[in-house]
């Protein structure tokens, strides 16, 4: 068992484990008398009740969402908040997610705002989820007009992953997973192509968790260092909504690194081998990085991130690999770039 330590607005553990007779560790974190697992239909159907047996002497309830990006949004948030309110949870109870990133934003949402907050326990179950939505804090659901534009910063009581949970993951989202973890690789040199190529280890989850706790622990509220886990997502969020979630969100995040590194060799005027080690890390896992949207179309979605601010958007681009570096680039300016 290894265990992160992140000392945020809360101060939390991350264990990362391969026997789930150590998710009894968990059970401490509920002082009050319900506990409501909230998972997806995939999960459900491939592990529902395996966390049931831990939380002795409680009432364990248990919430299935349909799984998918199109049910991160209002009405689901609502109906769990109703669910718990109608089974007379307080504000000791907990609630536990269990799947991936969508399960994780919604249901942390939810546990932010039920009641003002209450405990929120994280069992991520794809790669994505356990190397970066379940750490950090950073809540919410999507709206009509774009992504995670409802939500809150509130950081999780614990957050538990299990690697054996990932076993089951079809082989599209190991690799929309290793769009989140190449992104690291670009942020710091203890995620490296090496690493990267032997898959997913328990070794890659820790060092890409080391990286955001670190961040975190810096600047939880994105006031500065954090800007640079936006590595890939400015243009990424962007393919994400206009393309209707048609690409998974590391598919995305790919696809807006490649954006990334295009505009720093205009911008920073990279060189010719600088860029060809850039995409040697990009291209390990064969990414598709086609975009069918214009320059135009990109520029408009990205006015509707929440990053963006009056005329212009803090862009990460990269120096080197492992050398990000924020830019304030105004949308004139980006459309002729993009
Ligand atoms: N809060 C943050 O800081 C943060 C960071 C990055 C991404 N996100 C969000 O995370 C979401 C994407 O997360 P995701 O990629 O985990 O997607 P997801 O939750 O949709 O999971 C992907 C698919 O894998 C299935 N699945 C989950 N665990 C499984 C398992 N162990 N075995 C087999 N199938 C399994 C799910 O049912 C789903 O169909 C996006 O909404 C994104 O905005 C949030
Ligand atoms: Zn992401």
């Amino acid at each position: 068992m290894l265990t992160l330590k992140v000392n945020a607005s809360k101060n939390y553990d991350i264990i990362l484990s391969d026997n789930l007779s150590q998710f009894s560790l968990m059970a401490s974190h509920v002082n009050g008398s319900n506990v409501l697992i909230v998972t997806d239909d995939n999960v459900n159907a491939l592990y529902g009740g395996a966390l049931d047996n831990y939380f002795t002497g409680k009432n364990v309830f248990t919430y299935v969402l349909p799984h998918g990006e199109e049910n991160k949004n209002g009405e689901n948030y609502f109906k769990i908040i109703n669910f718990l309110a109608e089974n007379g949870f307080t504000r000791n109870d907990a609630v536990v997610t269990f799947g991936g990133g969508v399960v994780g934003d919604i249901v942390a949402f939810v546990a932010s705002t039920y009641m003002r907050g209450i405990t929120l326990i994280a069992v991520p179950t794809t790669l994505l989820s356990a190397v970066d939505s379940s750490v950090g804090g950073k809540t919410g659901i999507d709206l009509p007009s774009g992504k995670n534009l409802c939500g809150t910063f509130y950081q999780p009581n614990a957050v538990y992953i299990n690697v054996n949970f990932l076993k089951t993951l079809p082989n599209r989202e190991v690799v929309s997973g290793m769009g989140e973890v190449i992104k690291y690789a670009f942020l710091s040199d203890t995620v490296n192509s090496e690493l990267i190529s032997k898959g997913v280890t328990k070794e890659l989850i820790y060092n890409c968790l080391q990286i955001k706790a670190n961040v975190v622990n810096n600047d939880e509220f994105e006031n500065g260092l954090r800007m640079i886990l936006n590595l890939g997502h400015t243009v990424g969020h962007a393919i994400e909504s206009l393309s209707g979630y048609n690409y998974s969100h590391g598919e995305c995040v790919a696809k807006g690194i490649n954006y990334a590194i295009k505009l720093s060799k205009k911008v920073l005027n990279l060189s010719d081998n600088v860029t060809t080690k850039l995409y040697g890390v990009l291209n390990l896992y064969n990414f598709d990085l086609t975009c069918n949207f214009t320059a135009k179309e990109l520029v408009n979605q990205i006015k509707k991130d929440k990053k963006s601010t009056g005329d212009s958007v803090n862009f990460v681009l990269v120096e080197d690999v492992a050398k990000p570096v924020v830019k304030k680039i105004s949308y004139t300016e980006l459309e002729n770039l993009l």
